[in-house]
């Protein structure tokens, strides 16, 4: 079996710190608000797999379908020999890369969810006898150091994740992607597009009430790690689109009024019958938009790729 290796960047207590930072800052903030980080723990993860497989959840069906068209172009342009993808998961859809990139001698997901990114390093290590795969449990916005693998890099970031970080934040990770390439290198990344409302909503909160699940999983987390008393179901699951901003929110609203004990940091948190704890945004994109985001950070944007309906985007830049 080829190796595999897990480097935890993240110390011990980074979950438990950064998650009382995170909550202290966010719930005693107006509006409320909760970074999206902290729906995946092992059962986030396994949530937001069930998500990937609604019929209303296109944006993985579309990606893939990209994917599959589209490897052989990408492994050619690229000739990469690392992959580093942030924000891995199950590296589910990953397999039509790893099957095209026919000079890959490493590859290196990266990801806060420690329970995906060993369930999805021992299947691959399994099915790959010649692929090294070193897997990274970090935090993508937090400065990454890769290992020493070899070029030329391919940074994949796939599922549209991008769209989850505010825009200057979104502009403060490009730029930190940017500064892992070398020249030679490329970032492959997924953007869902623009579209009509009643189809973007209906992603984000399906018939089955998978995406409602996942959403109030959050709260469970602050449960177990802080102590904290949330009810998830006096919480309601709600998604709104942004037609100004171009952005999804998904919320949990409290169907009543409320007080929340947090012993971990000596916070007790009101919520007033209907207010709402911001979530969630994903952001949803158009082509000039990413291509002046990607020039903002020094790269350009070689290669745009839709599928067929055009709802979602894969597109290849190097470093200019
Ligand atoms: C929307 S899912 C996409 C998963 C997969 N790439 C796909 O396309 O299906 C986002 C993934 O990014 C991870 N993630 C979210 N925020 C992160 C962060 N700040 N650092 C590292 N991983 C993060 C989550 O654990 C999850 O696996």
């Amino acid at each position: 079996m080829s190796p595999f290796h897990v480097t935890r960047t993240l110390p011990e207590d980074a979950t438990g710190a950064a998650l009382r930072a995170d909550v202290l800052r966010g719930l005693t903030g107006t509006p409320k608000t909760l970074p999206p980080k902290w729906f995946y723990d092992a059962r986030g993860s396994d949530l937001f797999e069930k998500i990937t497989e609604l019929p209303e959840y296109y944006p993985t069906r579309a990606e893939r379908e990209i994917l599959v068209d589209r490897a052989g172009e990408i492994a050619a342009a690229t000739g990469a020999r690392t992959l580093v993808e942030l924000g891995s998961g199950s590296s589910e859809k990953t397999r039509h890369l790893l099957d095209a990139l026919t000079a890959l001698h490493t590859y290196v997901p990266v990801d806060v969810s420690e329970s995906a990114l060993v369930q999805a390093g021992e299947a691959l290590v399994a099915e790959r006898p010649h692929l090294d795969v070193h897997a990274l449990i970090a935090d993508f916005t937090a400065g990454l150091t890769l290992p020493d693998t070899p070029g030329p890099r391919l940074a994949a970031f796939l599922g549209g994740t991008i769209g989850n970080l505010l825009p200057a934040e979104r502009a403060d990770f490009l730029a930190s992607v940017r500064a892992l390439l070398s020249p030679g290198d490329a970032l492959l990344l997924g953007t869902d597009l623009v579209k009509d409302a009643s189809v973007l909503v209906a992603a984000y909160d399906d018939a089955a009430g998978v995406t409602a699940e996942f959403n109030k999983n959050v709260l469970s987390v602050v449960n177990r790690e802080l102590g904290a008393d949330f009810a998830p179901d006096a919480f309601d699951h709600v998604a709104r689109w942004d037609s100004g901003l171009e952005w999804i929110e998904m919320r949990l609203r409290s169907r009543t009024a409320q007080t929340v004990k947090i012993p971990a940091l000596d916070l007790a948190v009101d919520f007033a019958a209907g207010e709402e704890l911001r979530t969630e945004v994903s952001a949803k994109f158009r082509e000039d938009g990413v291509r002046a985001e990607l020039g903002a950070a020094g790269l350009e944007l070689t290669h745009w790729w839709t599928d067929a309906e055009g709802r979602f985007a894969l597109s290849l830049s190097t470093v200019r």
